[in-house]
């Protein structure tokens, strides 16, 4: 599938969004080895705090019918500057995507991608558990497969 298919069918997803609250309607798409996509749209709800992200949809969904490996993820809101993961977003993609693609885009046709490493460049993960040895910097393209993570991508 193409970056362009991707950021697409993010922007499908972001159509299904329950954003009642903020109106502020995110779509995302997580792309699993052997390239199955797993769609993701925002969930809100009148406590606020409860609202789920587009991304983490998409990865907790993905998860759940066991989709591993993956390698891109498309994010698509309908803004200038188009809109990163939140950082509950980072986190939690870090832990079970590890150093994925992110391409970003918006409804006008705009698109950036990124490196996970690049918005999240020192991480919290499990090699800080157990006493393993860390790096503060992990996660140049590079290093990516001595990530711990990388072993259940
Ligand atoms: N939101 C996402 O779904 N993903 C992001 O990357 C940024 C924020 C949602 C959460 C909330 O429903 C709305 O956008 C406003 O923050």
């Amino acid at each position: 599938m193409t970056s362009e298919a991707l950021v697409r069918r993010a922007a499908a997803a972001r159509r299904r969004a329950r954003a009642a609250y903020s109106r502020f309607k995110v779509g995302a798409a997580l792309e699993a080895a052997g390239g199955k996509v797993y769609t993701g749209c925002n969930v809100e709800n009148a406590t606020y705090g409860l609202t789920v992200c587009a991304e983490r949809v998409a990865v907790w969904k993905a998860l759940s019918e066991g989709g591993r490996g993956f390698r891109r993820i498309a994010v698509v809101a309908d803004t200038t500057n188009l809109t990163p993961p939140c950082g509950a977003c980072r986190q939690i993609l870090w832990e079970y995507c590890g150093d994925v693609e992110i391409l970003l885009g918006n409804l006008r046709g705009e698109r950036r991608t990124y490196r996970l490493a690049e918005l999240f460049p020192a991480p919290f993960d499990d090699r800080f558990l157990a006493g393993k040895p860390t790096r503060a910097k992990p996660a140049r393209p590079s290093t990516r497969s001595k990530a711990p993570h990388s072993r259940r991508r």
